[in-house]
Protein backbone atom coordinates (compact mmCIF):
# COMPACT_ATOMS: atom_id res chain seq x y z
CA UNK A 1 0.00 0.00 0.00
CA UNK A 2 2.91 2.59 1.01
CA UNK A 3 5.39 0.95 -1.43
CA UNK A 4 4.68 3.46 -4.11
CA UNK A 5 6.05 6.25 -1.37
CA UNK A 6 8.83 4.00 -0.55
CA UNK A 7 9.73 3.82 -3.98
CA UNK A 8 9.91 7.24 -4.18
CA UNK A 9 12.06 7.75 -1.46
CA UNK A 10 14.44 5.60 -2.58
CA UNK A 11 14.55 7.15 -5.78
CA UNK A 12 15.33 10.71 -4.51
CA UNK A 13 17.79 9.47 -2.75
CA UNK A 14 19.93 9.08 -5.50
CA UNK A 15 20.02 13.01 -5.90
CA UNK A 16 21.08 13.64 -2.48
CA UNK A 17 23.71 16.01 -2.31
CA UNK A 18 25.93 15.03 1.02
CA UNK A 19 29.81 14.96 -0.51
CA UNK A 20 30.74 15.96 3.49
CA UNK A 21 29.27 12.95 4.90
CA UNK A 22 28.24 10.89 2.43
CA UNK A 23 25.23 10.13 4.26
CA UNK A 24 22.22 10.52 2.14
CA UNK A 25 18.44 10.96 2.86
CA UNK A 26 15.29 10.68 0.77
CA UNK A 27 12.10 11.42 2.07
CA UNK A 28 8.52 11.30 0.17
CA UNK A 29 5.33 12.60 1.53
CA UNK A 30 2.15 11.84 0.93
CA UNK A 31 0.00 14.86 0.99
CA UNK A 32 -3.79 14.38 2.05
CA UNK A 33 -4.74 14.81 -1.58
CA UNK A 34 -3.01 11.60 -2.59
CA UNK A 35 0.03 13.46 -4.22
CA UNK A 36 3.53 11.93 -3.00
CA UNK A 37 6.44 15.33 -3.21
CA UNK A 38 10.04 13.90 -2.59
CA UNK A 39 13.03 15.52 -1.00
CA UNK A 40 16.68 14.73 -0.46
CA UNK A 41 19.45 15.82 1.76
CA UNK A 42 21.40 19.06 0.99
CA UNK A 43 24.51 19.07 2.48
CA UNK A 44 27.05 22.27 2.13
CA UNK A 45 29.93 24.13 3.76
CA UNK A 46 28.03 26.30 5.60
CA UNK A 47 27.05 23.07 7.76
CA UNK A 48 24.83 22.50 9.64
CA UNK A 49 23.29 24.96 7.74
CA UNK A 50 21.93 22.12 5.28
CA UNK A 51 18.54 21.09 5.12
CA UNK A 52 17.22 17.63 5.43
CA UNK A 53 15.22 15.45 3.38
CA UNK A 54 11.84 15.78 5.41
CA UNK A 55 11.86 19.56 5.25
CA UNK A 56 12.73 19.42 1.29
CA UNK A 57 9.91 17.16 0.67
CA UNK A 58 7.60 19.66 2.31
CA UNK A 59 8.94 22.16 0.83
CA UNK A 60 7.69 20.59 -2.55
CA UNK A 61 4.46 19.71 -1.22
CA UNK A 62 4.14 23.57 0.07
CA UNK A 63 5.36 24.48 -3.84
CA UNK A 64 2.81 22.57 -5.10
CA UNK A 65 -0.19 23.98 -2.59
CA UNK A 66 -0.70 21.23 -0.46
CA UNK A 67 -1.06 21.38 3.22
CA UNK A 68 -1.77 18.45 5.21
CA UNK A 69 0.48 15.28 5.17
CA UNK A 70 -1.45 11.88 5.29
CA UNK A 71 1.99 9.69 5.60
CA UNK A 72 5.82 9.89 5.51
CA UNK A 73 8.29 7.65 4.42
CA UNK A 74 11.71 8.02 5.32
CA UNK A 75 15.66 6.26 3.73
CA UNK A 76 19.06 6.78 4.97
CA UNK A 77 22.36 5.42 4.28
CA UNK A 78 23.21 1.91 6.13
CA UNK A 79 21.55 -0.79 8.33
CA UNK A 80 20.39 1.85 10.53
CA UNK A 81 17.11 3.19 10.77
CA UNK A 82 16.80 6.85 9.84
CA UNK A 83 14.62 8.57 11.81
CA UNK A 84 13.96 12.56 11.20
CA UNK A 85 15.54 14.65 13.28
CA UNK A 86 14.04 16.46 15.95
CA UNK A 87 13.35 19.34 13.99
CA UNK A 88 11.67 17.64 11.48
CA UNK A 89 9.51 16.13 13.76
CA UNK A 90 8.15 19.39 14.65
CA UNK A 91 7.69 20.54 11.16
CA UNK A 92 6.33 17.41 9.98
CA UNK A 93 4.03 18.09 13.06
CA UNK A 94 3.01 21.85 11.48
CA UNK A 95 1.28 19.43 8.62
CA UNK A 96 0.71 16.25 9.56
CA UNK A 97 -1.76 14.81 12.43
CA UNK A 98 0.26 13.04 15.28
CA UNK A 99 -1.57 10.02 13.78
CA UNK A 100 0.63 10.35 10.94
CA UNK A 101 2.59 7.19 10.14
CA UNK A 102 6.19 7.18 9.46
CA UNK A 103 7.80 4.50 7.34
CA UNK A 104 11.28 4.10 8.19
CA UNK A 105 12.83 2.35 5.45
CA UNK A 106 15.72 0.24 4.07
CA UNK A 107 17.19 -0.73 0.94
CA UNK A 108 14.25 -3.74 1.25
CA UNK A 109 11.53 -1.70 1.61
CA UNK A 110 9.72 -0.30 4.45
CA UNK A 111 11.60 -1.53 8.10
CA UNK A 112 9.84 -0.25 10.23
CA UNK A 113 6.32 2.03 10.96
CA UNK A 114 5.51 4.32 13.13
CA UNK A 115 3.63 7.59 13.72
CA UNK A 116 4.68 10.82 14.39
CA UNK A 117 2.90 10.44 18.15
CA UNK A 118 5.88 7.92 18.65
CA UNK A 119 8.45 10.02 17.46
CA UNK A 120 7.61 13.42 19.13
CA UNK A 121 8.73 12.71 22.64
CA UNK A 122 11.93 11.06 21.66
CA UNK A 123 14.83 13.19 21.23
CA UNK A 124 17.25 13.24 17.60
CA UNK A 125 18.29 9.95 16.75
CA UNK A 126 17.31 7.06 15.33
CA UNK A 127 18.73 4.64 18.72
CA UNK A 128 16.12 6.63 20.62
CA UNK A 129 13.60 4.69 18.76
CA UNK A 130 14.88 1.46 19.60
CA UNK A 131 14.31 -2.35 18.13
CA UNK A 132 10.79 -1.94 19.67
CA UNK A 133 7.68 0.26 19.09
CA UNK A 134 7.55 2.57 22.14
CA UNK A 135 4.15 0.48 23.46
CA UNK A 136 6.04 -2.66 23.07
CA UNK A 137 9.25 -1.60 24.48
CA UNK A 138 7.17 -0.39 27.46
CA UNK A 139 5.48 -3.41 27.73
CA UNK A 140 8.46 -5.73 28.09
CA UNK A 141 9.64 -3.51 30.70
CA UNK A 142 6.63 -4.31 32.97
CA UNK A 143 6.81 -7.80 31.96
CA UNK A 144 10.63 -7.80 32.62
CA UNK A 145 9.80 -6.14 35.94
CA UNK A 146 7.47 -7.93 37.28
CA UNK A 147 8.16 -11.48 36.14
CA UNK A 148 12.07 -11.67 35.67
CA UNK A 149 12.86 -15.04 36.11
CA UNK A 150 10.34 -16.47 33.67
CA UNK A 151 11.32 -16.31 29.89
CA UNK A 152 7.72 -17.61 28.15
CA UNK A 153 8.24 -20.47 25.81
CA UNK A 154 4.70 -20.34 24.55
CA UNK A 155 1.82 -18.22 24.08
CA UNK A 156 -1.89 -19.01 25.32
CA UNK A 157 -4.80 -17.15 24.55
CA UNK A 158 -7.57 -18.31 26.51
CA UNK A 159 -11.24 -17.99 24.81
CA UNK A 160 -14.54 -17.29 26.65
CA UNK A 161 -15.19 -18.83 30.21
CA UNK A 162 -11.77 -20.73 30.36
CA UNK A 163 -10.60 -18.82 33.42
CA UNK A 164 -10.10 -22.55 34.79
CA UNK A 165 -6.90 -22.64 32.61
CA UNK A 166 -5.81 -19.62 34.07
CA UNK A 167 -6.07 -20.74 37.98
CA UNK A 168 -4.10 -24.09 36.87
CA UNK A 169 -1.21 -21.74 35.61
CA UNK A 170 1.48 -22.24 38.81
CA UNK A 171 3.27 -19.51 40.00
CA UNK A 172 1.13 -17.19 37.98
CA UNK A 173 2.19 -13.41 38.44
CA UNK A 174 -0.63 -11.94 36.96
CA UNK A 175 -0.87 -8.12 35.01
CA UNK A 176 -3.70 -6.43 34.36
CA UNK A 177 -4.04 -5.49 30.41
CA UNK A 178 -4.40 -1.98 31.23
CA UNK A 179 -0.76 -2.23 32.69
CA UNK A 180 0.85 -3.40 29.73
CA UNK A 181 0.69 -0.41 26.91
CA UNK A 182 -0.15 -1.88 23.74
CA UNK A 183 -2.67 -4.69 24.96
CA UNK A 184 -6.02 -4.07 23.69
CA UNK A 185 -8.55 -4.43 26.88
CA UNK A 186 -11.57 -6.99 26.11
CA UNK A 187 -14.88 -5.27 26.69
CA UNK A 188 -16.97 -8.25 27.06
CA UNK A 189 -18.10 -10.67 29.73
CA UNK A 190 -16.30 -13.99 30.40
CA UNK A 191 -12.72 -12.19 29.04
CA UNK A 192 -10.92 -11.21 31.52
CA UNK A 193 -7.91 -9.12 30.37
CA UNK A 194 -4.84 -9.70 31.94
CA UNK A 195 -1.64 -11.66 31.42
CA UNK A 196 -1.03 -14.45 33.26
CA UNK A 197 2.94 -15.44 33.92
CA UNK A 198 3.40 -19.07 35.18
CA UNK A 199 4.30 -22.62 34.43
CA UNK A 200 2.03 -24.98 32.81
CA UNK A 201 2.69 -28.66 32.34
CA UNK A 202 6.21 -27.85 33.38
CA UNK A 203 6.37 -25.09 30.50
CA UNK A 204 7.22 -20.99 31.35
CA UNK A 205 4.14 -19.78 29.46
CA UNK A 206 2.44 -16.14 28.77
CA UNK A 207 -1.30 -16.49 29.13
CA UNK A 208 -3.31 -13.66 27.78
CA UNK A 209 -6.82 -14.41 29.75
CA UNK A 210 -8.95 -12.44 27.37
CA UNK A 211 -8.67 -11.07 23.28
CA UNK A 212 -10.11 -8.59 21.62
CA UNK A 213 -12.31 -9.15 18.46
CA UNK A 214 -13.51 -7.87 15.47
CA UNK A 215 -17.05 -7.20 16.61
CA UNK A 216 -15.59 -5.32 19.58
CA UNK A 217 -15.18 -2.62 16.92
CA UNK A 218 -10.43 -3.71 17.30
CA UNK A 219 -8.86 -3.85 14.51
CA UNK A 220 -7.60 -6.85 12.85
CA UNK A 221 -4.00 -6.35 14.24
CA UNK A 222 -5.26 -5.62 17.52
CA UNK A 223 -3.57 -8.94 19.04
CA UNK A 224 -0.04 -8.36 16.56
CA UNK A 225 1.60 -5.91 19.11
CA UNK A 226 1.43 -8.16 21.84
CA UNK A 227 1.84 -11.76 19.71
CA UNK A 228 5.20 -9.78 18.35
CA UNK A 229 6.19 -9.04 22.00
CA UNK A 230 6.49 -12.21 23.43
CA UNK A 231 8.26 -13.56 20.13
CA UNK A 232 10.81 -10.79 20.70
CA UNK A 233 10.97 -12.33 24.21
CA UNK A 234 11.79 -15.40 23.23
CA UNK A 235 8.61 -17.64 23.15
CA UNK A 236 8.19 -19.56 19.74
CA UNK A 237 4.55 -21.53 19.87
CA UNK A 238 1.11 -19.80 20.45
CA UNK A 239 -1.50 -22.29 21.66
CA UNK A 240 -5.05 -20.12 20.72
CA UNK A 241 -7.92 -21.69 22.60
CA UNK A 242 -11.63 -20.48 22.07
CA UNK A 243 -15.36 -21.52 22.34
CA UNK A 244 -16.89 -22.40 19.21
CA UNK A 245 -20.06 -23.91 17.19
CA UNK A 246 -19.90 -27.63 15.85
CA UNK A 247 -20.69 -28.13 12.88
CA UNK A 248 -20.67 -31.66 12.95
CA UNK A 249 -24.26 -33.08 14.81
CA UNK A 250 -22.21 -35.66 16.28
CA UNK A 251 -20.31 -33.75 18.76
CA UNK A 252 -22.06 -33.08 21.79
CA UNK A 253 -21.53 -29.82 23.34
CA UNK A 254 -18.12 -29.41 25.32
CA UNK A 255 -16.59 -31.83 23.04
CA UNK A 256 -12.77 -30.30 22.46
CA UNK A 257 -11.60 -30.01 18.88
CA UNK A 258 -7.85 -29.48 18.15
CA UNK A 259 -7.50 -26.73 15.27
CA UNK A 260 -5.83 -28.57 11.96
CA UNK A 261 -6.58 -25.57 9.29
CA UNK A 262 -8.65 -22.48 9.35
CA UNK A 263 -10.34 -20.73 7.17
CA UNK A 264 -10.63 -16.79 7.32
CA UNK A 265 -13.89 -15.41 6.44
CA UNK A 266 -13.68 -11.98 8.03
CA UNK A 267 -12.64 -10.30 5.27
CA UNK A 268 -9.82 -8.48 7.25
CA UNK A 269 -5.95 -9.60 7.72
CA UNK A 270 -4.10 -7.95 10.43
CA UNK A 271 -0.82 -7.93 7.88
CA UNK A 272 -2.66 -5.40 5.89
CA UNK A 273 -0.81 -2.07 5.34
CA UNK A 274 3.08 -1.72 5.07
CA UNK A 275 5.06 -4.53 6.54
CA UNK A 276 7.56 -4.44 8.81
CA UNK A 277 10.30 -6.91 7.42
CA UNK A 278 12.27 -7.13 10.60
CA UNK A 279 8.79 -9.67 11.72
CA UNK A 280 8.36 -11.53 8.91
CA UNK A 281 8.02 -11.36 4.95
CA UNK A 282 5.66 -9.52 2.56
CA UNK A 283 3.32 -12.78 1.81
CA UNK A 284 4.02 -15.20 4.62
CA UNK A 285 3.40 -18.91 3.74
CA UNK A 286 0.34 -20.47 5.41
CA UNK A 287 0.57 -23.53 3.81
CA UNK A 288 1.09 -24.84 7.54
CA UNK A 289 -0.73 -22.33 9.43
CA UNK A 290 -1.08 -25.40 12.42
CA UNK A 291 1.80 -26.82 13.18
CA UNK A 292 2.03 -30.76 12.01
CA UNK A 293 4.07 -32.27 14.54
CA UNK A 294 1.80 -30.30 17.09
CA UNK A 295 -1.48 -31.34 15.66
CA UNK A 296 0.14 -35.06 16.38
CA UNK A 297 1.11 -33.93 19.55
CA UNK A 298 -2.63 -33.42 20.96
CA UNK A 299 -3.47 -36.53 19.99
CA UNK A 300 -0.61 -38.21 22.29
CA UNK A 301 -1.92 -35.52 25.04
CA UNK A 302 -5.29 -37.24 24.66
CA UNK A 303 -3.93 -40.31 25.41
CA UNK A 304 -2.18 -39.72 28.48
CA UNK A 305 -5.10 -37.26 29.78
CA UNK A 306 -7.49 -39.59 28.77
CA UNK A 307 -9.30 -36.58 27.60
CA UNK A 308 -10.71 -37.26 23.94
CA UNK A 309 -9.84 -34.50 21.37
CA UNK A 310 -11.07 -34.35 17.75
CA UNK A 311 -9.57 -32.80 14.45
CA UNK A 312 -10.96 -30.22 12.38
CA UNK A 313 -10.81 -26.86 10.43
CA UNK A 314 -12.23 -24.02 12.06
CA UNK A 315 -14.13 -20.91 10.43
CA UNK A 316 -13.43 -17.55 11.48
CA UNK A 317 -16.53 -14.73 10.79
CA UNK A 318 -16.50 -11.38 12.09
CA UNK A 319 -19.51 -11.58 14.45
CA UNK A 320 -21.41 -10.73 16.61
CA UNK A 321 -24.55 -12.20 15.26
CA UNK A 322 -24.66 -16.10 15.04
CA UNK A 323 -25.01 -17.47 12.05
CA UNK A 324 -28.15 -17.99 9.84
CA UNK A 325 -28.77 -21.91 9.31
CA UNK A 326 -28.07 -21.38 5.41
CA UNK A 327 -24.95 -19.93 6.52
CA UNK A 328 -23.78 -22.99 8.40
CA UNK A 329 -24.96 -25.31 5.96
CA UNK A 330 -22.52 -23.16 3.55
CA UNK A 331 -19.69 -23.61 5.75
CA UNK A 332 -20.02 -27.08 5.98
CA UNK A 333 -19.78 -27.24 2.42
CA UNK A 334 -16.84 -25.52 2.66
CA UNK A 335 -15.18 -27.83 4.71
CA UNK A 336 -15.65 -26.11 8.26
CA UNK A 337 -16.50 -28.33 11.48
CA UNK A 338 -16.19 -25.49 13.62
CA UNK A 339 -17.44 -22.09 13.81
CA UNK A 340 -15.79 -19.07 15.99
CA UNK A 341 -15.17 -15.37 16.18
CA UNK A 342 -11.69 -15.40 17.19
CA UNK A 343 -8.43 -16.97 16.22
CA UNK A 344 -7.72 -17.18 13.01
CA UNK A 345 -6.34 -13.31 12.23
CA UNK A 346 -3.78 -14.31 15.84
CA UNK A 347 -2.64 -17.38 14.12
CA UNK A 348 -1.79 -14.89 10.89
CA UNK A 349 0.07 -12.65 12.85
CA UNK A 350 1.77 -15.20 14.67
CA UNK A 351 2.62 -17.37 11.23
CA UNK A 352 4.07 -14.03 10.05
CA UNK A 353 6.36 -13.62 13.03
CA UNK A 354 7.94 -17.11 13.00
CA UNK A 355 5.83 -18.58 15.97
CA UNK A 356 4.72 -22.37 15.29
CA UNK A 357 0.86 -22.50 15.81
CA UNK A 358 -1.60 -24.56 18.18
CA UNK A 359 -5.34 -24.66 18.12
CA UNK A 360 -7.74 -25.84 20.33
CA UNK A 361 -12.04 -25.31 20.28
CA UNK A 362 -14.27 -26.35 22.95
CA UNK A 363 -17.49 -26.95 21.28
CA UNK A 364 -19.99 -25.33 23.24
CA UNK A 365 -22.85 -25.80 20.87
CA UNK A 366 -24.31 -27.04 17.72
CA UNK A 367 -24.35 -24.42 14.91
CA UNK A 368 -27.40 -23.05 14.12
CA UNK A 369 -30.02 -24.98 12.75
CA UNK A 370 -28.38 -27.97 13.91
CA UNK A 371 -30.30 -28.07 16.95
CA UNK A 372 -33.75 -26.58 17.68
CA UNK A 373 -32.19 -24.45 20.73
CA UNK A 374 -31.35 -20.73 19.64
CA UNK A 375 -27.95 -19.55 20.60
CA UNK A 376 -26.81 -17.06 23.50
CA UNK A 377 -23.72 -15.73 25.06
CA UNK A 378 -24.65 -17.15 28.64
CA UNK A 379 -25.18 -20.57 27.30
CA UNK A 380 -21.55 -20.21 25.25
CA UNK A 381 -19.78 -18.64 28.23
CA UNK A 382 -21.32 -21.65 30.58
CA UNK A 383 -20.69 -24.50 28.57
CA UNK A 384 -17.01 -23.38 28.05
CA UNK A 385 -16.67 -23.22 31.67
CA UNK A 386 -18.30 -26.71 31.55
CA UNK A 387 -15.44 -28.37 29.36
CA UNK A 388 -12.76 -26.27 30.64
CA UNK A 389 -11.32 -28.14 33.54
CA UNK A 390 -10.56 -31.17 31.04
CA UNK A 391 -8.59 -28.90 28.65
CA UNK A 392 -6.69 -27.86 31.46
CA UNK A 393 -5.87 -31.46 31.39
CA UNK A 394 -5.49 -31.79 27.68
CA UNK A 395 -3.36 -28.94 27.78
CA UNK A 396 -1.17 -29.75 30.47
CA UNK A 397 -0.42 -33.12 28.50
CA UNK A 398 -0.34 -31.26 25.77
CA UNK A 399 3.01 -28.92 27.31
CA UNK A 400 4.50 -32.17 28.64
CA UNK A 401 4.36 -34.07 25.59
CA UNK A 402 5.91 -30.65 23.71
CA UNK A 403 7.80 -29.08 26.15
CA UNK A 404 6.59 -25.88 24.82
N1 LIG B 1 -21.00 -19.35 16.25
C1 LIG B 1 -20.02 -18.44 16.30
N2 LIG B 1 -19.24 -18.29 17.36
C2 LIG B 1 -19.43 -19.10 18.40
C3 LIG B 1 -20.44 -20.07 18.41
C4 LIG B 1 -21.26 -20.20 17.27
O1 LIG B 1 -22.16 -21.04 17.20
N3 LIG B 1 -20.35 -20.71 19.61
C5 LIG B 1 -19.34 -20.15 20.29
N4 LIG B 1 -18.77 -19.17 19.57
Amino acid sequence: MSQDLYRAALAIRERAYAPYSNYKVGAAIRGAGGGIFVGANVENAAYPQGNCAETSAIAAMIAAGETRIAEVAVIGTGKTLCTPCGGCRQRLREFAAESAKIHLCGDRGIRKTVTLKDLLPLSFGPEHLGETAPAEADAAKVIRARAPKLKPKAVLILGSGLGPVADAIEGAVAIPYKDLPGFPTPSIEGHAGRLLLGRLGGVAVAAMQGRVHLYEGASADAMTGPLRLFRRLGAKTLIATNAAGGLNPDWPPSTLMAIADQINLTGRNPLTGPNDEAVGPRFPDMTEAYDRKLLKAWKAAAKKSRVPVEEGVYLCVPGPSYETPAEIRAFRALGADAVGMSTVLEVIAARHAGYRCAGLSIITNLAAGLSDAPLNHEDVVAAGRGGAKRLVRLLSAFLEETGG
